[in-house]
């Protein structure tokens, strides 16, 4: 079975079906994640080696995640007031760090209409509300218009999404030239998978609502496809592999807490147990070298004729569409 094939791991249904699940998947989740990872829905990351310890250096290691690819991609260069938008913006996390700290004017969507309220309510008691606005929307139909921003951030959305090659297309339009592209995604081993490792794959796939993962390499190739330049990866899965520890990501709660397993899974329907189911799988998935996770970077080619005017100065203008969930 070649793993670097978007089509490769057909587990979650497909079209609209797929967008239904996602969003689903999340407003049934949303109140377990934040519990448990607080406003990151992502990956943390260690120095190879370094364990999880206290509740308050696994909060940092998910604020790190979010410092390290914001270094892989140059984005600590934007300047002040640049427009960016965060595809798949969860509720907010990252969203909140680009718009604060860096100053930047976030336009975050997600198939998730609870994520977006709770991310705008977190983006108000930031005190960051006018420079951080989320959307319930879809990320291939986000109606925001051409060259509308200076950066796309795309954290742990991509495996949820089908078409890889129309997301790097969208990026590609709604980015002005010389506006970056960076993305953290899980992903998986380049090349063939054995028997024992697509089964595990083909579970996380299952139970995280992901249609497909794609390697690093497949990312790469489709940022060049798309026309991106000065595309480059790296592969961070002996950094974030430890977010899947017993402890962290609560692993545990599968030997003791069936019947709140269960009390959920009447309350909520069955899918919400995939978020129990992640921690084991994912940890064999890395343990085997099957799951991978990495970060990609890209930046659309400059006009030929001079001026990458940024996005913000060129006066983006508002989305088409909804307003701000
Ligand atoms: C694992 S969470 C990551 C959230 C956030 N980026 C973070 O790091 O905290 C995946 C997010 O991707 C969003 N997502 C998945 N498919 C999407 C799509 N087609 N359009 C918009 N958002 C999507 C989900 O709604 C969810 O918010």
């Amino acid at each position: 079975m070649k793993a670097n094939a978007s089509s490769a791991y057909p587990s979650a249904p497909a079209g609209a079906g797929l967008n239904a699940a996602v969003e689903r998947y999340y407003d049934t989740t949303l109140d377990l994640y934040e519990d448990l990872w607080g406003e990151h829905v992502h990956h943390g990351f260690w120095d190879v080696g370094e364990r999880p310890g206290s509740d308050a250096e696994r909060q940092a290691a998910t604020d790190r995640l979010v410092r390290e690819l914001v270094a892989f991609a140059g984005l600590d260069r934007l300047p002040a007031g640049a427009r960016v938008l965060d595809v798949g913006c969860g509720i907010g996390g990252p969203a909140l760090h680009l718009a604060g700290p860096l100053g930047c004017v976030v336009e975050g969507v997600t198939l998730s209409a609870a994520q977006a309220a709770r991310a705008n309510e977190k983006a108000a008691a930031a005190g960051v509300a006018d420079r951080a606005h989320f959307h319930q929307r879809d990320a291939l139909a986000n109606g925001f218009p051409d060259g509308s921003f200076d950066a796309v951030w795309a954290l742990e959305s991509l495996m949820h999404i089908a078409d890889r090659t129309a997301f790097f297309a969208e990026a590609m339009r709604v980015l002005r030239p010389g506006g970056v592209l960076a993305i953290g995604t899980w992903s998986v081993r380049d090349g063939e998978l054995n028997a024992e490792e697509h089964k595990v794959v083909d579970q996380i796939l299952r139970h995280q609502v992901m249609p497909s993962f794609s390697s690093l390499e497949e990312h790469e190739r489709l940022a060049v496809a798309a026309g991106f330049t000065e595309v480059a990866f790296t592969d961070w899965s002996a950094n974030v592999a430890n977010s899947w520890e017993p402890g962290f990501a609560q692993v545990r709660e599968l030997d003791n807490g069936r019947s709140m397993m269960r009390d959920l899974a009447r309350d909520r329907g069955v899918d919400v147990l995939g978020f129990f189911y992640a921690g084991p799988l994912m940890l064999k998935g890395f343990a085997t070298g099957a799951v991978t996770y990495g970060a990609v970077r890209a930046t659309k080619p400059s006009a030929a004729t001079g001026a990458a005017e940024p996005a913000a100065a060129a006066g983006a203008a508002e989305p088409a569409g909804d307003r701000p969930a």
